[in-house]
């Protein structure tokens, strides 16, 4: 395969023809956050969080979605990325519920966290997916939080009909990851976006429940989801991440027998 060259951050780096700034950036050890990608599936420059300078172009290129090209110079770093990344974060955080950056969780207490759980005292308002959630590590490594613009919050109430998952529409942010693991990794076709503009939400068969959809509860969705919209209904507020140990295991759900992590 031919080797082309591109400059990334100064510094001279190949690429293969067919990859993207992204692919050739991570190929080269440079690394640029992303939230709606998904490896291996058609990219939807959906969030906007991979935002790049590309030396020439008119506005910053997202670059999941960028083919790289030979000669192109691109920051991945500069004042007008990080300004750009900050404001999406912002937007993010205050379109929905991402209580993370208010609750007492957040300062670390997490003694008080599980104590307000056990009570069953506005369990549901804090985020099962504390310290284990994408945005909330970008808010972090970028310094925002959800004070600058006015807050908006869904009406869509959780959905806890199924024994497996639970879908909360209000931390979703329609990054689209779900709805690819789910159409192109798993081919399932069973949930797709719905509605326009702030009424917009994943939706399956129609607007239903997943257990009346094509589901059949595979659990790909749930981990594609970076924040807490999409949770396994028995690992919510039971374990923390940091303290799980990932072993080869076959799923239990549907019967098909897929290997997963
Ligand atoms: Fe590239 Fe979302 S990760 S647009």
């Amino acid at each position: 395969m031919t080797e082309h060259r591109m400059v990334i951050n100064g510094r001279g780096v190949t690429f293969t023809q067919g990859q993207t700034i992204l692919e050739a950036a991570e190929a080269n050890g440079i690394s640029i956050p992303t939230l709606c990608h998904l490896k291996g599936t058609t990219p939807t420059g959906a969030c906007r969080i991979c935002v790049v300078e590309v030396e020439r172009a008119r506005t910053l290129l997202a670059s999941c979605a960028t083919p790289a090209a030979p000669g192109m110079v691109v920051q991945t770093e500069s004042p007008k990325v990080v300004h750009a990344r900050r404001t999406i974060l912002e937007l993010l955080l205050s379109s929905g519920n991402h209580n993370c950056a208010i609750s007492g969780a957040s300062k670390g207490n997490w003694t008080e966290f599980q104590q307000h759980v056990q009570a069953g005292d506005g369990a549901d308002e804090l985020c099962p997916v504390w310290g284990d959630c994408r945005l909330q590590e970008l808010a972090y490594q970028y310094q925002v939080n959800a004070d600058r613009y006015i807050h908006t919050e869904t009406e869509y109430p959780m959905e806890m009909k199924n024994p497996l998952i639970v879908r909360d529409f209000s931390r979703c942010i329609r990054c689209g990851r779900c709805v690819q693991a789910c159409n192109e990794v798993q081919v399932n076709r069973a949930i797709s976006f719905g509605y326009r503009g702030d009424a917009s939400k994943i939706v399956a068969a129609g607007d239903r429940a997943l257990i009346d959809s094509d589901c059949v509860f595979c659990g790909e969705c749930v981990q594609a989801c970076p924040v807490g919209a999409l949770v396994e209904k028995k690992s919510r507020y039971t374990w923390r991440p940091w303290k799980a140990e990932k072993i080869r295991t076959t799923c239990p759900y549907c019967g098909v027998g897929c290997q997963q992590w």
